[in-house]
Parts: C-alpha cells; structure tokens; sequence
C-alpha cells in the first residue's frame, strides 16, 4: 500500500477471530449483475435470486453459480437435470426481491413461460441462458452448481447490478470513454426518454456525491438509513421497504450504525438517531445542500425553482 491510499475501513485477518458479517462486506464491493435461475423436477418448481453467477469455459459453454447449503431449493437444484439462468434488467428489482425472499410462490405474479424441460424461463430479462447440469461440487457452506449452456439469448435491456449491498445501473465509466464519445452521447440525450434523463442524472449524482460521502465512511445505504431515521424511529422491515434493500442487508448497515454509536434500540420499536447520529445525518444534509448549490448555481433561479415544483408535481402523481 503507497501512502497515498487511505487507510481500510475494516479488516480482519487472524483466523480465530474471523469476522464473517466483515468478510461479507468485504465480498460485497465486487460488483455483480443479478440474476435468478430457476428449475422444475418432479412437479415442483423454484427459482431464486443469485449474484454468484458467473461465466466459467467457453468451450464447452459452462457456467456457475452457487447455492447456501441451508437453502430449501437446494435439493430441488440438485435433482433437476436443467435450470435456466435469467439475467435481470436494471428495472426488475421487484423480481429480485420476490425470488429472494423464503415464503410464498414468486411465480405466483406470473411474467414467465416454461423451458423445453419444464424450467420457468422469466420475460423481460436483460439475457437468459438455458443449461443442463453438469456438475456440482460441495464448497464449504455453498454448493457450486456448473451449468452447460444449451442455448442463450440476450435483449436490448440494460441489467441490474449488485454492489456494496444495493442495487445500481451501469453507466459509461467517464474516464473510460473518449472525448468524442461525450459528444454523441450529449446528442444522444436530445432524443432520449425522461425516464432516461431522470434517472441518468441522478445516478450520475449519486456517484459524484459518493466522492463527498467517503469522508463519512458510510455506504449510500448506510446514509441513507440515517435520513429515513431522523423523522423517527423504524423498524428493519420499513428501512428495507423505504431504501429498496433486502432485510439481511438492512441488518448488516444496522450493525455497524450500532457499532458507530449513530442509532440505538428505540424504546417504542425499531431503532433511532443517537445524538452523534443526529449530528452526523445534519452533515451529511448539509454536504447534500452544498453540492446542489454547487451544481445547480450556474442555471436560472427561476428555472431551477420551476424544475423542482415539477418534480415534486410528478413524485405526488
Ligand atoms: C442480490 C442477491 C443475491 C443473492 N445471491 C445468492 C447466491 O448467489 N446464492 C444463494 O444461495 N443465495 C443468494 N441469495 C439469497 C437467496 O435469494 C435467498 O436466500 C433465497 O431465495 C431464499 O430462499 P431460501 O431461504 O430457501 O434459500 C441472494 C439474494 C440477493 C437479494
């Protein structure tokens, strides 16, 4: 490590005191896609969401991914001679979240079709992959699961992606784009959707501001955790439901807000702001305020107030 590099948020090293919840954060700031595979044996089906995907010979065409021994699809997994791998779009959030959680049947909402083998293919998808299983190897708490691709397809869609425990959106890396590229792309945008344009612009907001958060040491979704909690306290379920993450992930920025001292058990239910965490969440609303300032002090005053009574007009619709 070179001076320049600022020193790590955590660590854990000595084999007796491994921090397994330290180890998962750590895995968590490699980015994957989201995808959910999907099987059919003997009458029974499911389908769960992974992001332990991952392409592995080209030839032959293999695939893995891996599964928590504990899982109640794991048998099914085993069992079935074909699973289909289905690479979500970047809005299929609500799939991932239906095929991750224990109870209920995710197939339920319908949006699929069944495989020539009966394995649930789900539509639009980013980009599909029909296997056969051809091997599986236990791993420590995990089962690897290799798949030999059959056939694949793939969409005009973009995917969803998985990173430090939150969901995002691909966007062109700017330094990985030539100057050139920039001005298409500024021509591009004359023709595209507001969608796009809403959504581009606060992605690209959000990552410009991480840059400002890093001094915080707190992920996006640990920050955002503290703004949902300065109106009061919540519990893990409405913190999931408002920050658009699973409750295991909830859990994790719950730990280390508690292990930080800016939240505490509430005593009525849930958790709330510690003083430090009141403080912080000022901060954090004030670096907010600073930026916008910043972004938006070239532009008409009366245009930016009309853009935001537009927006709120839209939120509220
Ligand atoms: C983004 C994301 C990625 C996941 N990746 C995996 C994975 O690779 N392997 C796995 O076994 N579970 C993974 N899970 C958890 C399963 O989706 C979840 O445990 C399962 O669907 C719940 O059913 P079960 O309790 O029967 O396992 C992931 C969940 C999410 C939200």
């Amino acid at each position: 490590m070179t001076a320049a590099n600022p020193a790590p948020t955590s660590a854990a090293s000595a084999p007796d005191a491994f921090d397994v919840r330290a180890f998962r954060t750590c895995l968590g700031h490699y980015a994957t896609g989201v995808a959910v595979v999907a099987a059919a044996h003997a009458g029974a089906r499911c389908g769960m969401t992974i992001n332990s995907f991952s392409a592995l010979s080209l030839t032959p065409p293999l695939i893995m991914w891996s599964i928590r021994n504990e899982s109640s699809a794991r048998e099914l997994f085993l069992a079935a001679e074909h699973f289909s791998v289905n690479i979500l779009a970047a809005d299929q959030i609500e799939v991932s979240g239906r095929f991750a959680k224990s109870s209920g049947d995710p197939f339920d909402a319908g949006g699929w079709t069944c495989g020539d083998h009966g394995e649930p293919l789900l539509g639009q998808v980013a980009a599909r992959l029909r296997c056969r299983r051809h091997q599986s190897i236990p791993a420590g708490d995990h089962t690897i699961l290799i798949g030999e691709v059959s056939s694949f397809e793939h969409f005009d869609r973009p995917p969803l992606l998985f990173v430090q425990g939150e969901y995002r959106v691909s966007a062109p890396h700017p330094m990985g784009r030539p100057a050139a590229a920039s001005n298409d792309t500024a021509q591009a945008l004359g023709s595209a959707s507001m969608m796009r344009l809403l959504y581009s612009l606060s992605e690209r907001w959000m990552d410009e501001f991480d840059l400002d958060r890093a001094t915080t040491n707190l992920s996006r979704s640990q920050s955002r955790t503290l703004a949902w909690l300065s109106d009061g306290p919540k519990t893990v379920e409405a913190l999931g439901a408002n920050i658009g993450i699973s409750a295991a992930l909830v859990d994790d920025d719950i730990a280390r807000l508690l292990a930080l001292g800016h939240i505490q058990v509430a005593a009525s239910q849930g958790f709330e702001l510690t003083p430090s965490g009141q403080a912080l969440r000022r901060d954090l609303a004030q670096s907010i305020a600073q930026f916008e300032q910043a972004k938006l002090s070239k532009l008409d005053p009366v245009q930016v107030a009309q853009l935001r009574q537009l927006l709120i007009q839209l939120l509220a619709s």
